[in-house]
């Protein structure tokens, strides 16, 4: 392997400088604040909002706007922004930059029948001209990068060469290609011969995601050219897994207590975000994928269910948890 196509090695995208090449995916409804400083934690050497409506900051939702909220210790981040109004998204993206967006990007993928029925997401692989415009508008409006994440295409033909090359012209600093048509959702198979094709035949970076979770998979990737690597489900539950493939080894299952201990500085991060009661709620998400390898028996699983907050579920998991099999 080449020096610089290691996962360790520096870069610098559009005058931002990342610390190594592995992102953290955006995930709508997971990539809040708490989220993105365990990733920083782990080492990622950027981390990315869940995507936000640019109508919404457009009508100064309040809800919206608190998704802007950043804090120093989890930059470099990407915002990322949904839309299909080229001059609602450059005011969006000028809140996003003096919010300390450090990246810009865009969705050009989300499948979701509420945001493509806008022209938002995927469905803007199927209107390359609303797309360029769109990026055109954004980095006149801003002077931090603006990038943008695609699909393979949008539904029944690969349009991603095609439209990265526009995005390239229209001013785009990278393009992250997730290589699965927006009908396939999160089924099949990531297309990552599709991805080596983009690296090669673009000037621009192509970051990649899709299908990430060991050294050997991030090898492969940048060994075809690209320019960083996108991990998103592998991590849920396993934010050591970061830091893992930044040094190049294979995840292995933590203890009981270390990963008690983790869970339990997560959550000090969302409640300090957004408050006990929602913080308690919002765990609820992980424990499944906390408890993964532990195979946490039916009655273990409904008492956390259950449990009023953090503060009982942990005392659940530190009477049974080091009982459980890993
Ligand atoms: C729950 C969930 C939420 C997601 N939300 C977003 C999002 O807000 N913006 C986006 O560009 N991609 C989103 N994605 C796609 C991921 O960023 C990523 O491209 C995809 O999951 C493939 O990578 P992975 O196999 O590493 O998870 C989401 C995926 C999941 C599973």
């Amino acid at each position: 392997m080449t020096g610089n196509s290691h996962i360790g090695t520096a870069t610098i995208l559009g005058g931002v400088k990342l610390e190594n090449r592995l992102l953290q995916a955006p995930l709508a409804g997971i990539s809040v604040r708490a989220f993105r400083l365990q990733a920083r934690r782990y080492g990622v050497g950027l981390t990315a909002t869940e995507m936000i409506s640019s109508h919404g900051i457009h009508y100064r939702n309040r809800r919206t706007l608190r998704m802007l909220e950043i804090e120093p210790p989890e930059r470099p981040v990407t915002v990322q922004l949904f839309g299909s109004r080229p001059d609602i998204m450059a005011e969006a993206a000028r809140l996003a930059e003096a919010a300390g967006a450090d990246i810009i990007d865009i969705n050009m993928g989300c499948p979701v029948r509420k945001v493509v029925k806008t022209g938002a997401g995927v469905a803007l692989m199927e209107d390359e001209r609303l797309a360029a415009s769109i990026v055109e508008s954004m980095v006149a409006a801003v002077s931090v990068p603006v990038t943008a994440k695609i699909r393979s295409g949008a539904r029944g033909t690969v349009t991603a060469p095609s439209l990265a090359r526009r995005l390239e012209a229209a001013g785009a600093a990278a393009v992250c290609i997730h290589p699965r048509l927006g009908e396939q959702g999160r089924k099949g198979a990531a297309d990552h011969g599709l991805t080596a094709h983009l690296a090669a035949e673009l000037e621009l970076p192509v970051f990649a995601s899709g299908d990430v979770s060991s050294p050997s998979d991030v090898d492969r990737l940048l060994e075809a050219g690209c320019a960083a690597v996108m991990v998103g489900q592998a991590a849920l539950g396993n934010p050591w897994l970061f830091r893992d493939l930044l040094q190049g080894r294979e995840s292995h299952v933590r203890p009981a207590v270390e990963v008690i201990a983790e869970m339990s500085r997560f959550h000090e991060d969302l409640a300090a975000e957004m408050g006990g009661e929602r913080a308690g709620r919002f765990m609820r998400k992980f424990y499944g994928w906390y408890l993964r390898p532990f195979r946490p028996d039916a009655e273990l699983r409904d008492s956390l269910r259950r449990a009023a907050g953090f503060s009982e579920a942990r005392r659940l998991l530190e009477s049974q948890l080091p009982a459980c099999s890993s």
